[in-house]
């Protein structure tokens, strides 16, 4: 049976049909300086630390036919992320809420991606290096939902590639629980998983055991067990939802250090990510996955995932106008 075309559903079957919205945010919409204005508007002050340093650090959380997922984990993962980087988020968890709900509100999207960050803000005049000088800043903006991978892809499963060139950063450099701007090592894993033919990356770390791709974590399936690195990645909230998703398709679920040699073995993979749900991987390094089984497990958690998001599993309804 063909996988939920989560996309179609979203943009063309007029399932969710777009809400009331003024002309000016027909793109999306931005929040920054305390106003909201059209995405395409929106620009971080140049000399931003955010912009010039990578100093920052960030969330995504989608809303799909109206809902919010997982909200308030996002949120506490933002608010984990600020305290890991000593950044004091100029907002209350209360106006967050808030803030995220107007963009979406006023964009009328009822499938949506919407990011925020707290940046250090501008270099203070006096000591650069006391941390209590700066006034963080705080940016946020919400456009149509992002898939890494479109329906097409992920019916056919991505082709993944295990990047020869680059490592993920360690984490006692740039701790990937904190979700951060440093994103060249996997931008560069990525632009060479595509020279070499493939769809996506996967980058281990120092001694060859897995830890993330670009924007998704990695989890693979053997002999009814589930499994997904428990280090130098992001606590991903997708990653999440697809620990209960397991449980309830009956896999045993074990989070870990797994060498790259266990992912050749496995009988499925697949990624997870807010930017599409799961998402099955068809191929690694060009060979089909070993004792392929049809990704039987994936596609049953890839379509429970979409039913049970929209009937409304963790769902946080947006009032619109
Ligand atoms: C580096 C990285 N790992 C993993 C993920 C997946 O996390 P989530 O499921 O919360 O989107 C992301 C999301 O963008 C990411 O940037």
């Amino acid at each position: 049976m063909a996988l939920t075309r989560a996309e179609e559903v979203m943009y063309s079957s007029g399932a969710h049909p777009r809400h009331r919205h003024a002309p000016e945010f027909e793109e999306g919409v931005a929040f920054m300086f305390g106003e909201y204005v059209p995405v395409e508007q929106a620009g971080v002050p140049i000399t931003d630390t955010g912009f010039m340093q990578a100093d920052g650090t960030y969330d995504v959380v989608s809303v799909s036919k109206g809902m919010f997922f997982r909200l308030e984990d996002h949120l506490d993962r933002f608010e984990r992320g600020c305290d890991l980087f000593r950044m004091r988020n100029p907002y209350s968890r209360q106006q967050m809420r808030e803030i995220c709900e107007n963009l979406v509100r006023l964009s009328g999207f009822q499938d949506a991606y919407v990011w925020y960050g707290v940046t250090r803000g501008q270099m203070p005049h006096t000591d650069r290096n006391d941390v209590n000088l700066y006034e963080c800043q705080f940016y946020a903006f919400v456009i149509p939902y992002l898939f890494i991978a479109d329906d097409q892809m992920r019916e056919k499963g991505l082709a993944l590639h295990v990047s020869q060139s680059y490592i993920r950063i360690p984490e006692h450099a740039v701790d990937p629980r904190a979700k951060n701007f440093h994103w060249m090592d996997l931008k560069l894993s990525l632009f060479e998983a595509r020279d070499k033919g493939h769809d996506w990356s996967v980058l281990l770390d120092v001694d060859g055991n897995l830890t993330e791709c670009p924007g998704a974590n990695i989890f693979f399936i053997k002999d009814g067990r589930i499994c997904t690195p428990a280090n130098g990645c992001l606590e991903g909230i997708t990653r999440l939802a697809t620990f209960e998703l397991a449980k309830e398709v009956g896999l045993e679920l074990e989070v870990g250090r797994f060498h790259v040699s266990a992912l050749e073995a496995a009988d499925e993979i697949f990624l997870t990510s807010t930017a599409g749900g799961i998402i099955p991987v068809g191929s690694l390094g060009g060979k089909p996955i070993a004792s392929n089984r049809e990704n039987a497990y994936t596609r049953r958690m890839h379509d429970l995932y979409w039913t049970k998001r929209w009937a409304g599993w963790h769902g946080t309804p947006v009032a619109y106008d």
